[in-house]
């Protein structure tokens, strides 16, 4: 593919973002067949999270091996960027695919999840991964209990998995190259008493000293500036 082809691809699912109504139609025809295994697939969360997320998973990873998402590695933005490529539910509990841009040297800062389970398989690049088991007992108001789960690095085809009950906190970064990711996240599916909103919660886990240790909520924007500029 062309460097302009390329470009178009990138800018035509973009405008997908901008437009969802029109996102089915302009997403490119690959897609079709992982929206309908995917939505084949979710049907399974609530009951059997841990499965359903890895059978998805293998959708993602074989359609990346399938070099469904190739017209994205051209695509270099300054900051971390997400493009939707499809999605599906009802407002209560959605789901969607994206691509994770992450240029060399940023991070998605240390957070933790509710209401939600996900992947993201490592499509170019190698990703730093640091990933947390929530003891969720432990729950505070103001913090939650970790232990360390996962300190290293995935290439292409390495994936994260994420549900409320497994590694449900992580932090991730692009090293001296950009990363692509696919990402998949559906929320709304495991505790319906909750919202399906703001199921992101950001957290600092550097104070922590061992194996065990308490992990305050942060604001998003504090989390920001003192982490989505660095490598992890
Ligand atoms: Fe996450």
């Amino acid at each position: 593919m062309s460097d302009l082809s390329r470009r178009d691809a990138v800018l035509t699912a973009m405008a997908a973002v901008a437009a969802p109504g029109v996102a089915a139609a302009a997403a490119p025809e690959g897609f079709v067949g992982l929206q309908q295994a995917i939505e084949r697939e979710v049907a399974g969360l609530a009951a059997r999270p841990r499965t359903t997320i890895d059978r998805i998973q293998g959708l993602l990873a074989g359609a990346a091996r399938a070099g469904a998402f190739e017209a994205w590695n051209g695509h270099r933005p300054a900051t971390a960027e997400k493009v939707t490529l499809i999605g599906g539910g009802l407002p209560w509990r959605k789901w969607k695919v994206q691509l994770f841009m992450i240029p060399a040297g940023s991070a998605h800062p240390p957070h933790c999840h509710e209401n939600l389970a996900s992947c993201l398989v490592v499509a170019n690049g190698r990703l730093r991964l640091r990933e947390y088991q929530r003891l969720r007992e432990h729950d505070a108001r103001d913090s939650v209990m970790l232990t360390r789960a996962f300190d290293g690095e995935l290439g292409p085809g390495q994936a994260i998995a994420t549900t409320e009950d497994y590694r449900n906190a992580h932090w991730f970064a692009a090293t001296a190259t950009p990363v692509l990711a696919v990402n998949f996240k559906a929320s709304g599916y495991a505790r319906p008493e909750l919202l399906r909103f703001a199921n992101r919660r950001y957290l600092d886990p550097t104070g922590g000293r061992g194996e065990v240790f308490r992990a305050p909520f942060i604001d998003g924007d504090v989390a920001r500036q003192r982490f989505a500029r660095h490598p992890l």
